[in-house]
C-alpha cells in the first residue's frame, strides 16, 4: 500500500462551523493534517479531496480504482442517494472504506440507509474525526495482514 485516497462529499468543506454539536469542531483541514501526520512516517502518499459534486466523487473513485489504491470515502448526503457512487465502487478493484463522522443510525431515518455500505470493504462511523484515522489504521492493518506492509 503506497497511497490512500480520502474523498469527501458535499458540505464537508464546512466542517468546523457546520452543526458542531453533530460533527464536532475539527475542520476538514484539521482532519487532513491528522491523516498526513499518520501517513508521513509510513511513506504513504495521501490524496485528500473534497467536492460538492457527485460526478467528481465518481471520477475520483474510478481514478483510485485504476491505480488499485484504497479509498476512505465520506460521501456525505450522497451516501444515502447515490446509485452512481454505488456503481463506481462496485466497478473498481480498490478497497473502499465508508466513513461518517456521526452515527447515521442514531439520526433521522433518511440517514439510516447507505447505498455505499453494501459495496464498501467496511464501514466506520460515529467517532467524529477519529473515524478517518480508524479507517486508515484498518487499511494498514489489512495490508500488513495480507503480507503487503507499507514502504516504511
Ligand atoms: C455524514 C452523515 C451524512 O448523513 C450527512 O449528510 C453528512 C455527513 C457524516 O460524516 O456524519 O454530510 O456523512
Amino acid at each position: 500500500m503506497k497511497a490512500v485516497h480520502v474523498l469527501n462529499g458535499p458540505n464537508l468543506n464546512l466542517l468546523g462551523t457546520r452543526e458542531p454539536e453533530t460533527y464536532g469542531h475539527a475542520t476538514l483541514a484539521d482532519i487532513e493534517a491528522g491523516l498526513a501526520a499518520r501517513c508521513k512516517p509510513r511513506g504513504l502518499i495521501l490524496y485528500f479531496r473534497q467536492s460538492n459534486h457527485e460526478g467528481d466523487l465518481v471520477t475520483w473513485v474510478q481514478d483510485a480504482g485504476r491505480a488499485s489504491e484504497p479509498v476512505i470515502l465520506n460521501a456525505g448526503a450522497y451516501s444515502h442517494t447515490s446509485i452512481a457512487l454505488h456503481d463506481a465502487i462496485k466497478a473498481v478493484k480498490a478497497d473502499v472504506i465508508e466513513v461518517h463522522l456521526s452515527n447515521i443510525h442514531a439520526r433521522e431515518s433518511f440517514r439510516h440507509r447507505s447505498l455505499i455500505s453494501p459495496v464498501a470493504r467496511g464501514v466506520i462511523l460515529g467517532f467524529g474525526a477519529l473515524s478517518y484515522d480508524l479507517a486508515l489504521e484498518a487499511l494498514l492493518a489489512q495490508a500488513e495482514a495480507a503480507g503487503k506492509p507499507g514502504p516504511a
